[in-house]
């Protein structure tokens, strides 16, 4: 009993110890002219989709809402912000060549459809980013219309 005591001291020790610990939340200058919706002109409603489901990760235009100040599900956060961004950044989409940009193109539509993007714990705290059959529909299929632009 006494050693469990003491382990969970030590856990709750380090877990208000970690809280100092801050990730850094200033997004990365971003050239309006280069992003990918004002490039590549969705639909209305695609373009709101994409900014509430993909763009807090994909982009220079992340919103942390206030649980991102929780250690460490902060750090889990920031690390799926600094993967997604260097896998496909919505903010630079001027600067990729026309071969990345089919082939990105490519990926979004396999993501989507294959409910891998959003990223499935992304919606536990995001409604707002909850796509009907219908709205991923018309998402995986105006990427790949989108596709034949790049070819
Ligand atoms: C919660 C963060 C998050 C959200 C929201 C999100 N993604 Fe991702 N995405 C990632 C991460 C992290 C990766 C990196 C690959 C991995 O670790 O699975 C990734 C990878 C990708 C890739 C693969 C790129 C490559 O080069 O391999 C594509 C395409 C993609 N996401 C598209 C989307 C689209 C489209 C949306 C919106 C419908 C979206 N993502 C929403 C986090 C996110």
């Amino acid at each position: 009993m006494k050693t469990i005591k003491r382990i969970l001291l030590v856990l709750l020790v380090a877990l208000i110890g970690i809280q100092f610990i801050r990730i850094d939340k200033t997004n990365p200058d971003s050239d309006p002219a280069k992003d990918f919706i004002h490039l590549e002109q969705p639909p209305d409603e695609i373009a709101r989709l994409l900014k509430v489901a993909c763009y807090d990760c994909h982009s220079h235009h992340t919103i942390y809402p206030w649980y991102t100040n929780i250690a460490p599900f902060s750090f889990w956060i920031k690390d799926h912000i600094n993967h997604a961004r260097s896998h496909l950044n919505f903010s630079e989409w001027a600067d990729y060549d026309r071969g990345r940009k089919h082939h990105k193109l490519e990926e979004c539509y396999e993501e989507v459809e294959e409910g891998h993007m959003p990223l499935p714990s992304y919606l536990w705290l995001h409604d707002e980013a909850k796509m009907s059959d219908q709205q991923i529909g018309n998402m995986v299929s105006w990427f790949r219309d989108q596709m034949s632009k790049y070819e």
